[in-house]
C-alpha cells in the first residue's frame, strides 16, 4: 500500500509541482492530513521524526498509517524525518517505512557522504527511498550574523558531488530557512538554489517551510524544490483552536471537545498549504 517516496516525487518532478512532507505527532495530526490528503486527493508523505516516534510508540505508528491507508486510494510513502543514524533508519525500514532520511548535516562533508552512503545502500536493497541533507539550517535568530548564514548553505559544487557520490533519491537544501517559529523575515537565497538546481537531477527538498510566505514556497517550486516540510505551521493551527475554545469555555475537560476542532482547523491548514504546493488532483 506504502510506495517508495521517490514515486511520488518523480511525478512531482515530471509536472513541475511539490508534495508536502507533513509531520505526524499524534492521532489528530494523521486524521487531519489524511483528511485534507482525500478531500484535495492529493499524494501523502507522513513524516515522522524520531521523537514524534517515540512519543507515539513506533508500533503505533505502524498500526495507524494501516488503519488509515487501508480506506483511501492515495499514493503515500511513510518518511523518518531527520534519521540521526544508520540505527534509526534501519529500525523504520523493518517496522515498514517506504522512505528515511538520514540527515547528517552536522558532519563534515566527507563523514555525511559515508554516513548517506550507508544508508542508501540499505534503503535501496529493500525498495526505500532516502533523502538526506547538504547545509546546515541554522536559526532566523538576531544573534547568528549573515556571514554565518552564509557558510551553513548548501554549496552548489558540493551538492553535484554529494549527489554523485551517495546515489540520494532527494537531497535536503539549506538556502535561508529556519526550523520553527522565525523571528525575522526569512530571506531566502533563490541563486544558490538555481545554482543548485543545474547542478544535481534529483528532487529538493525545502524543511523549516512553515514560516515562509506562499509566494517564496512558490519561487522555490519553480526552482526545483519538490517536497516542502511542514510542522510548526500545523501544530500552531491546531494549539491556536485549543486556546480559543479554553478561553470561550474554561470549564471544557472532555479532550474530544477541544482536540476534535482544533484537529479541523489543521485539517484547513493543511488544505491550504496542498494549494500552495499545487499537490491537489495529483492523486
Ligand atoms: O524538523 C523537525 C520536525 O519539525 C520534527 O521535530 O523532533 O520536534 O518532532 P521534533
Ligand atoms: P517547520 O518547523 O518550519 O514546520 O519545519 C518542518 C520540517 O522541516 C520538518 O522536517
Ligand atoms: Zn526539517
Amino acid at each position: 500500500q506504502l510506495v517508495p517516496m521517490a514515486e511520488i516525487l518523480e511525478a512531482a518532478d515530471e509536472e513541475g509541482y511539490a508534495v508536502g512532507g507533513f509531520n505526524v505527532n499524534n492521532l489528530e495530526s494523521l486524521q487531519a492530513i489524511v483528511k485534507a490528503a482525500e478531500e484535495e486527493n492529493s499524494p501523502l508523505i507522513l513524516a515522522t521524526s524520531e521523537g514524534a516516534i517515540s512519543y507515539m510508540g513506533i508500533d503505533h505508528v505502524v498500526g495507524m498509517v494501516e488503519g488509515f491507508l487501508k480506506n483511501t486510494g492515495l499514493p503515500a510513502a511513510l518518511h523518518l524525518d531527520h534519521g540521526g543514524s544508520f540505527e534509526a533508519a534501519m529500525r523504520c525500514i523493518r517496522k515498514g517505512w517506504s522512505s528515511v532520511m538520514i540527515d547528517a548535516s552536522k558532519e563534515p562533508f566527507e563523514e555525511n557522504i559515508a554516513q548517506t552512503k550507508e544508508v542508501v545502500k540499505a534503503a535501496h536493497s529493500v525498495g526505500v527511498s532516502v533523502e538526506a541533507e547538504l547545509g546546515k539550517l541554522v536559526g532566523t535568530e538576531d544573534d547568528v550574523t549573515v556571514t554565518e548564514k552564509e557558510a551553513a548553505m548548501t554549496d552548489p559544487e558540493e551538492a553535484a558531488e554529494f549527489v554523485e557520490r551517495t546515489g540520494v533519491d532527494c537531497l535536503a537544501v539549506a538556502i535561508g530557512t529556519a526550523h520553527g517559529v522565525y523571528k525575522g523575515e526569512p530571506d531566502l537565497d533563490f541563486e544558490r538554489l538555481e545554482k543548485i538546481n543545474n547542478n544535481v537531477d534529483i528532487p529538493l527538498v525545502l524543511h523549516g517551510a512553515s514560516g515562509v510566505p506562499s509566494a517564496d514556497v512558490e519561487k522555490s517550486i519553480d526552482l526545483g524544490i519538490r517536497k516542502v516540510n511542514v510542522n510548526t505551521a500545523f501544530q500552531q493551527a491546531f494549539t491556536a483552536r485549543v486556546r480559543e475554545l479554553f478561553d470561550e469555555d474554561p470549564d471544557l475537560y472532555d479532550p474530544r471537545k477541544y482536540c476534535g476542532p482544533a484537529r479541523d482547523a489543521m485539517a484547513e491548514k493543511v488544505k491550504e498549504k496542498i494549494h500552495t504546493f499545487g499537490s491537489q488532483n495529483k492523486a
